[in-house]
């Protein structure tokens, strides 16, 4: 099924798997994209085509059990893939209905281009070869197009093609969302003009969204236009025109269709049915837009790739996950004021909405395209008076950012979940996931630390720090009795706990992972006051009405937050965690095979998951993932409560196995935690959660969309992970342990501007920075620290330990990167470093 290095390759029409393989096929530019489903089909049972706008949502209400509710969701667009054929006494081109000789589909991830080759024979003994390829552009956002080559193998006769705009569809991708309203769009004009072209243009019906598509087909033969009649159809919401021409036997005929999607939310536009007219008037053939794409995506790769020797289907796998990264978010979206859906733009789960996942995939692009990240926080920038609304409901001051995010930044999670297990439907109160927040306080943290990008942490960066952490220090409340402060009635990254089994209303209280990231962000915004000092520092203490005694109520409150703990230093997932039950994981696993959703089964039992030390995903372990020892050791020592080295060990070896990884983001976390303490075990997880898409490991999701955080995570867990990068202490601190797996790993990071270009073998490491560097000053690797300018080549021998390199002992480090940056040396992860 898959071919090594950049191909993505099915052999055979499987229409059981078709789902799967057209959101892993999708196609896009960051601006928009169209899943990978055939040219000539509808949405049915089988194929779902959806096209999808970076941002463009529109919202509905539906009645259900009982009551109105009003869902955000990702908009499917019109389809703009239809081209099908039919002999001009025959039936439509279908797979279903005709007998298949021959069939490959192949994504090529080095130029952007999915084909698909295949062979059929019809009722009659008419056999033909197709060929279609298809591109989003890369270089130029607005552009997609078509190419089928049709072959009539052992017939000559009249063929009629038809291409069409199809503006009818509406979002039917998630079965479990079928309950809900789902018609977004209306119809505005469909028609044709001129010889070759078709428009069609639609809004949606709540926010006003106005989308239109122009087409431009060709019929081609040898290069050259092959006569052809074509008449035309147009209904509400669709446009098609039919092509009909002579073939003759063994001769092809290829037909083109370049394709143009404007908004009325672009830029430098008139109005978007003109540019969409104007932009398939200019559009070159084919071969030309082929040829700029896959130099977009060249300059791409040249920046992206990381390559690995030894392991041909995982360099395969991390591609992948790197194109549709880069799909789903690229430098046109820069201009979209859109954030990252969790899902990608590849499908409908979770409505398009934006989550933390961020925390998971910005890394990646903070160290290859630090352009986008800057692009994505300030799409939470401009939600800041939203967030700012969400916290006075609260009766917060500050902002206070929804867990789930769309148009507006208002709270966009649902209010009911359905159970598909049970068929019933579920109060969802993931919204008091309020951890959100502080993972936007840590990404603009880290974009800043790995880009030294001043003017965005001066007038973005510093006030949602400043509203984020006023946030924290109001919900948190004083508790006489302990002089600690606490947060209650929140939820934790576990979605499986949102509320104590003896305690009616939802929320826990004093969730540690939570309560850890609030007193983070506190003194992450004192110091980033503290750092931008001066005009910017007086400015803002006016802008945002900052008073000395404020800032000081949050060094109280972040040096007073309350973390519970279980036996032997072990950080409470929280408060009252010690009074559940322990789950009998083997009767169910044998009862269920798969528990991964045990939310889920034990709700369809009757019972609920919230009586049990039962977790979905890693939560007190986020904070092994998302800080060094040495940063989390400062940060609880700071709380005047100790962590211990060997505590590291001893969380790991408890959430572990009460985690049932019913979410992708969970085997990145716990194959990062392991990475220095557990190899085989850490690589055998990341092994894991590279096939959670390729291989669907959760049984279906994957056709509602990817799973970018999962797709991101793993190859930072390749970039940052396993080469256990950290800039600190003027330092580039590098500690390579590669699975033993793995006998190579080549990539190049952006820091603060310039190039790191990093070359592991089994037995040496190169460090080198060609063209310029303004970063740290040394290279520490193991227990050798060298000096480091631009120019230098060095290599470091590394003895390859029987089972891999084992981490040297480490120098005793200092804070994060302080306030100034001064020595421009930011603490990076490394989780588990000083784990035994
Ligand atoms: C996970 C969340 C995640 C969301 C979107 C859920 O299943 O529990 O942590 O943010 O999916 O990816």
């Amino acid at each position: 099924m898959v071919d090594s290095g950049w191909k993505l390759a099915y052999e055979g029409f499987e229409p059981a798997q078709e789902g799967h393989r057209e959101a892993l096929c999708t196609l896009g530019n960051g601006y928009f994209a169209t899943r990978g489903a055939a040219e000539e089909v509808e949405a049915d049972d089988v194929h779902y085509p959806g096209t999808y706008l970076a941002g463009g949502y529109n919202r509905l209400q539906t009645d259900i059990a009982g009551r109105v509710i009003e869902n955000e969701d990702l908009v499917n667009l019109p389809n703009w893939l239809p081209l099908t054929f039919r002999p001009e006494d025959g039936d439509w081109f279908n797979l279903r209905r005709i007998e298949i000789l021959a069939y490959r589909l192949e994504l090529d991830l080095e130029r952007g281009l999915l084909e698909r080759r295949m062979r059929v024979r019809d009722a009659q003994g008419r056999e033909t070869s197709l060929v279609s390829r298809r591109l989003v552009h890369m270089g130029l956002p607005h552009l997609a197009a078509l190419e089928v080559t049709l072959c009539p193998e052992n017939w000559s006769g009249r063929i009629v093609v038809r291409t069409a705009l199809d503006g009818r569809v509406i979002n039917a991708g998630v079965e479990r969302y079928r309950q809900l309203n789902n018609k977004h769009l209306t119809a505005l004009e469909s028609r044709t003009l001129g010889e070759d072209a078709i428009l069609l243009v639609v809004e949606t019906n709540q926010s006003r969204l106005r989308i239109a598509e122009a087409a431009r087909t060709r019929v081609l033969q040898g290069g050259e236009p092959l006569a052809a009649t074509r008449s035309a159809l147009e209904e509400e919401g669709f446009v098609a025109q039919d092509l009909t021409f002579a073939a003759t036997k063994g001769q092809p005929v290829t037909l083109e269709k370049v394709v143009a999607l404007f908004t009325s939310r672009d830029r430098a536009i008139s109005e978007p049915l003109d540019a969409a007219t104007s932009a398939i008037g200019e559009a070159g053939s084919f071969d030309e837009l082929l040829g700029s794409h896959v130099r977009a995506w060249r300059a791409l790769w040249d920046r992206c790739d990381v390559v690995i020797e030894g392991h041909a289907r995982t360099q395969m796998i991390l591609r992948l996950h790197i194109f549709h990264l880069l799909q789903t978010a690229s430098l046109h979206t820069v201009d979209c004021d859109a954030g990252i859906p969790a899902r990608g733009l590849h499908g409908e789960a979770y409505r398009g909405h934006i989550f933390w996942d961020e925390l998971f995939i910005f890394p990646f692009l903070n160290f290859r395209l630090p352009e986008i990240t800057r692009a994505l926080l300030l799409y939470r920038y401009r939600r800041l008076p939203d967030a700012r609304r969400l916290a006075r409901q609260a009766a917060c001051r500050g902002a206070m950012y929804p867990w789930q995010s769309g148009s507006s930044g208002r709270e966009e999670s649902q209010v009911l979940h359905l159970n598909p297990r049970s068929g019933r439907w579920t109060p969802d109160s993931t919204h008091l996931q309020r951890h959100v927040s502080a993972a936007i306080g840590y990404n603009v943290w880290r974009y800043w630390q790995t880009t030294g990008d001043r003017e965005f942490l001066s007038f973005y960066g510093a006030e949602m720090l400043v509203e984020i952490a006023r946030f924290w220090a109001s919900v948190a409340s004083y508790n006489e009795e302990l002089g600690r402060y606490e947060i209650r009635g929140v939820m934790g990254p576990d979605e499986f706990h949102d509320r104590y089994p003896w305690r009616e209303e939802p929320g826990l209280d004093n969730n540690g992972y939570t309560n850890l990231m609030a007193a983070w962000v506190l003194l992450r915004a004192a110091e980033t006051l503290d750092y931008l000092g001066g005009e910017r520092r007086r400015e803002l203490d006016v802008l945002l009405g900052l008073q000395a005694e404020e800032i000081a109520h949050w060094q109280n409150v972040s040096r007073g937050m309350r973390v519970d703990f279980l036996d032997d230093g072990i950080i409470a997932q929280f408060e009252g965690y010690d009074c559940l039950e322990e789950l009998d994981w083997d009767a169910y696993r044998e009862k269920y095979g798969d528990i991964h959703r045990l939310d889920r089964i034990l709700e369809a039992e009757g019972d609920t998951v919230n009586r049990y030390k039962v977790s979905k995903q890693a939560d007190v372990l986020m904070l092994f993932y998302l800080f060094s020892f040495e940063e989390l050791r400062e940060l609880m020592n700071s709380l005047g409560y100790p962590l211990e080295p060997d505590t590291v060990r001893k969380t790991i070896d408890y959430y572990v196995p009460r985690t049932s990884d019913g979410s992708t983001l969970s085997r990145v976390v716990h194959s990062w935690v392991e990475a220095r303490s557990d190899r085989p075990r850490s690589w055998s997880l990341l092994a894991e959660a590279l096939e959670s898409d390729i291989a669907d490991i959760q049984g279906g999701t994957t056709a509602e969309g990817i799973h970018l955080g999962a797709m991101a995570g793993t190859v930072d867990l390749i970039q940052r992970g396993q080469t256990a990068l950290e800039f600190r202490d003027d330092t580039i601190w590098i500690s390579p342990c590669l699975p033993t797996e793995l006998q190579g790993l080549h990539l190049k990071l952006l820091y603060r501007g310039c190039w790191l270009y990093l070359d592991i073998s089994c037995d040496k490491l190169t460090v080198s920075a060609p063209y310029g560097w303004a970063g740290p000053g040394r290279i520490g690797v193991r227990n050798q620290v060298r000096p480091f300018k631009a120019g230098d080549v060095l290599e470091f021998s590394c003895h390859l330990a029987a089972g891999g390199w084992r981490p040297a002992p480490r120098a005793p480090t200092h804070a994060p990167a302080d306030s100034a940056g001064a020595d421009g040396a930011p603490a990076q992860h490394n989780p588990g470093d000083a784990a035994p």
